[in-house]
């Protein structure tokens, strides 16, 4: 397998994705439409691995404009990042996000049936295993989600799922993503969210820049060591890596957690982004997020016995990345 259709590759996930393909040898088609994202990270990932890569500008959900990518391109294998992400407008337009990742999802699975393309890694997430006891076992049943994007990733799991299984020789790897933060070491890309940011770690970094006054913790009150949510924190160098390590073994049908196997709650976060870059956060308990759930931590066994990899980058290195990328960050998006 050489050439990989990575959707979304300008977006935070799939750019260091780009990066970890390219610098293991694979030549790589990016294809995205900057709903989330912009061209300035595309050169980015040209500077750092010092190599070059095919750009469409396209949105994946538009037949026409997906077959033209598998036509022009002799495509592998696809890695399908491109999704809206963000849980509280899932709720707000529950219309545009099944429509967004569920027709994606679908366009791209035909595509590679009808074009002989062998190999599709989705990008799934640990909310599919909803309010399961931790640490999350590949085998857990799943339980609903609580929101309209965790259910886009349920439900995309179940249509590759039974793709898979009704056609021999198209293989499948679902991969389960825990909580990715960090950047990539040069911090030359990163996590760039537009407004103001949802996730613990962007919004930390935007509190230690001056922008936002102080960071909320949503709730002192959950059975955990010190009272607030404990997550797997999974540096994003670490995560891109599990890509090339799951396209190395591609077979079948398979479904991976990627994560640490520990968990981190929001005060030990915190504490660990003062000690790294020698920064104060102001912070304010105050009442728990609405969908949140108390602990999220993988099981990250399996990755490691079946696909050789593991990741080993620590939690004061994702502080230290992610505020090496976002002090460094200019209004270039
Ligand atoms: N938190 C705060 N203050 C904030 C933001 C978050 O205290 O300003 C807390 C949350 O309550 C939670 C923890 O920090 O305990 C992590 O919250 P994030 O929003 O960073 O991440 P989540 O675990 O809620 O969500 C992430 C992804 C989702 C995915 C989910 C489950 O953003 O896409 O994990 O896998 F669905």
């Amino acid at each position: 397998m050489k050439n990989i259709l990575v959707t979304g590759g300008a977006g935070f996930i799939g750019s260091h994705t780009c990066v970890a393909l390219l610098e293991a040898g694979y030549s790589v088609v990016i294809a995205d439409n900057f709903s989330n994202s912009g061209p300035r990270t595309l050169e980015r990932i040209r500077e750092i691995t010092g190599r070059d890569f095919v750009f469409c500008e396209a949105d994946v959900t538009d037949r026409a404009a997906v077959e033209g990518i598998f036509k022009e391109n002799n495509i592998d294998g696809v890695i399908h990042f491109a999704g809206f992400k963000a849980v509280g407008e899932s709720v707000e337009k529950p219309l545009a996000y099944y429509y967004n990742n569920l027709v994606s999802t679908i366009e791209l699975a035909k595509a590679c049936l009808s074009h002989r393309v062998k190999n599709f890694v989705f990008s799934s997430s640990a909310t599919v295993y909803g309010d399961n006891k931790a640490p999350f076992t590949e085998t857990m049943p799943l339980l609903p989600t609580t929101n309209p994007y965790g259910e886009t990733k349920v439900i995309s799991e179940r249509i590759l799922s039974d793709a898979a299984a009704a056609n021999q020789g198209f293989s499948v790897t679902l991969l389960r993503y825990f909580n990715p933060v960090g950047a990539h070491e040069s911090g030359l890309i990163g996590e760039a969210p537009n407004g103001i940011p949802n996730n613990l770690m962007p919004y930390i970094t935007k509190v230690a820049k001056g922008e936002l006054k102080e960071l909320r913790v949503f709730g002192d009150d959950y059975d955990t060591p010190d009272g607030t949510g404990v997550r797997d924190y999974i540096h994003v160098m670490d995560l891109a890596e599990g890509h090339a390590a799951a396209l190395k073994k591609m077979s079948g049908f398979s479904v991976y957690n990627l994560g640490t196997g520990r968990g981190t709650s929001v005060l030990e976060l915190v504490t660990a982004f003062e000690r790294a870059n020698s920064l104060k956060i102001p912070y304010r308990i105050t009442p728990r997020r609405a969908g949140d759930i108390a602990v999220c931590y993988a099981d990250a066994k399996k990755a490691e016995r079946e696909l050789g990899w593991k990741a080993k980058r620590t939690v004061e290195e994702m502080c230290r990345d992610a505020w090496r990328f976002e002090a460094g960050l200019r209004d270039e998006k």
